[in-house]
Order: C-alpha cells, then sequence, then structure tokens
C-alpha cells in the first residue's frame, strides 16, 4: 500500500531496524526495487530527486509509474513516494499535490531560523495531506544531481533538538560525515553527535550517503536511533555494471531490454542485500 514514511519509521525506531530510501531513476530501477521489497516482505521508500523526476517527466509521471507497477505486480508490503532533497516549499508542495507520499524539505543551507521557517511551512502543508516530512541540518558532502556541497558541515545537536521542537517534522536527517557518491576511504561518521541529537529529539534519523558504509557503521547507526538509510549511487553502479557486461560479451544487441533485464536483476539483487543488512525484512 501507499502510505507515508511516519509508521515505518516509527516502527522500525522501535524495533531496531532501519528501513531503505532506494532511489529511482527510470521504470527498471522502480521495478527492481518493488520487487526486492515484495519479495523480502520489506517496507521501503522510493527515492526520487527533483533531477529524476524531471528525467522521468515529472512528478506526475512518478506517481502514475509507481501506482501502476503495485497494481500490476499487487504490491502488499507498505511504499513511500518521497521527494529526496526538496530545495523549496514550492518544490515539495508540487510533488504532494501529484500524489508523493513523503518529502524532504532540504533547507539546511540556508541560515538555522530560515531553515525552521521554510521547514514548518513544508510541515503545514504536508500534515495537512498526509504526507510525512524530514528535514535537515549540516552538509550532506559529495554531489547528487543539483545538490552540490562545498565541504561537510556537521549538524550541531542543540540546532536539531531546536528545530525538531518547533517543526513537526517526521524525521531529522543529522549531517555527520556522511557524503553522496562514493566515499573516500572509509567514512568518518559523528556517532557522538549522533547520540546526542537521538537523546535530545526522539524521532527517527536518516543517514545519507548510504553507498560504502560498512555494516559495522550501519549497525551502531541504527542502534543510535537510525531508523532510514539512502542509497542510490550502489544501484547505479550495479546497473551500469551489468550494462557493460552485457554489451561486451553481445556487441550485435540492440534491443534495450535485452542489456536492461541484466540491469534490473542487478539493482534487485543490491537492494535485497541492503534490506538485510538494514534488518527490514520480514518487517512489512
Ligand atoms: O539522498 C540520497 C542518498 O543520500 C544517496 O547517497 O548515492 O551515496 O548512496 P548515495
Ligand atoms: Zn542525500
Amino acid at each position: 500500500a501507499l502510505v507515508s514514511m511516519k509508521e515505518m519509521l516509527e516502527k522500525g525506531k522501535k524495533e531496531g531496524y532501519a528501513v531503505g530510501q532506494f532511489n529511482i531513476n527510470n521504470l527498471e530501477f522502480t521495478q527492481a526495487i518493488l520487487q526486492a521489497a515484495e519479495e523480502e516482505k520489506s517496507p521501503v521508500i522510493l527515492g526520487v530527486s527533483e533531477g529524476a523526476a524531471k528525467y522521468m517527466g515529472g512528478f506526475t509521471t512518478v506517481v502514475h509509474m509507481v501506482k501502476g507497477l503495485m497494481e500490476d505486480y499487487q504490491t502488499t508490503v507498505p511504499v513511500a513516494i518521497h521527494l529526496d532533497h526538496g530545495s523549496s516549499f514550492e518544490k515539495c508542495k508540487a510533488a504532494i499535490d501529484a500524489g508523493f507520499t513523503s518529502v524532504m524539505i532540504d533547507a539546511s543551507h540556508h541560515p538555522f531560523e530560515e531553515n525552521v521557517e521554510i521547514t514548518s511551512k513544508v510541515v503545514d502543508y504536508a500534515h495537512a495531506h498526509n504526507v510525512s516530512v524530514e528535514a535537515e541540518l549540516g552538509t550532506v558532502g559529495g554531489q547528487e544531481d543539483d545538490v552540490i556541497a562545498d565541504g561537510v558541515i556537521y549538524a550541531d545537536p542543540a540546532e536539531c533538538a531546536e528545530l525538531v521542537k518547533r517543526t513537526a517534522i517526521d524525521c531529522l536527517a543529522p549531517a555527520l560525515g556522511s557524503v553522496h557518491g562514493p566515499y573516500k576511504g572509509e567514512p568518518n561518521l559523528g556517532f557522538k553527535e549522533m547520540e546526542e541529537i537521538s537523546q535530545l529529539a526522539d524521532l527517527p534519523l536518516v543517514l545519507h550517503g548510504g553507498t560504502g558504509i560498512p555494516t559495522h557503521d550501519i549497525t551502531r547507526a541504527i542502534s543510535l536511533g537510525t531508523a532510514k538509510i539512502n542509497v542510490n549511487t550502489e544501484n547505479q553502479i550495479a546497473a551500469t555494471k551489468a550494462i557493460r557486461a552485457y554489451l561486451a560479451e553481445n556487441e550485435a544487441q540492440y534491443d534495450p531490454r535485452k542489456y536492461l533485464t541484466p540491469a534490473r536483476d542487478a539493482i534487485k539483487t543490491t537492494v535485497i542485500g541492503k534490506m538485510r543488512e538494514f534488518g527490514s525484512s520480514n518487517k512489512a
């Protein structure tokens, strides 16, 4: 069923597992992730960046594609369609109006007071439509579509507590050293801050930049209240690697279904692995 993230994340935090947000780029990504979730009996969040939504046609196309697949696949697990790194109130509103069940307002690059103001406005509109809201503080490193960071800025626990107190957000992404795209060496996550934030603000935390985080860090983050982990790059790498391998062996092949099938299988395998690692399998 198409739902917001609220209940799935609260259940995850309470029971000690994280729900994966897997970003979709096209039909095959969406198919693979929905199939993985159904097979694993796992709740799932389909992350849609503004760039990916634009690539696919727009917010409406995304919602209809997901709903169509869920009907054809007879999906029974909880699924959220979530705007990833929403850049403004207007974009969040447009996604909600199109039928997204969850949005992230990423006002983290604004001064704190403005972040609170923009986030509150999004929460008011979203909650009136039964849509969940994720907010961010600090800066996630690296680059994802149009979201480019100059550097990594760790979220301030006191600001996190205040943002949570002054807005009714459903989950919070405090940037604590995570990076979009591959890490250079091992990630250096701020677990001390994560613990402090968890104690100050009792709500599910979100970990961005899930690609390349070792299992022991994943486990530790979950034990400190992380209930949502975002993964994008790892699926992109798996899909592209499968396509390259297929085309290298089948040079005369030109039917896109032929090379997109192994890509879809690779995404599905990757997602199933993450669901087991995050502990969300059999939790639907
Ligand atoms: O918002 C999306 C995620 O933070 C994805 O990060 O591409 O490093 O897995 P990743
Ligand atoms: Zn992110």
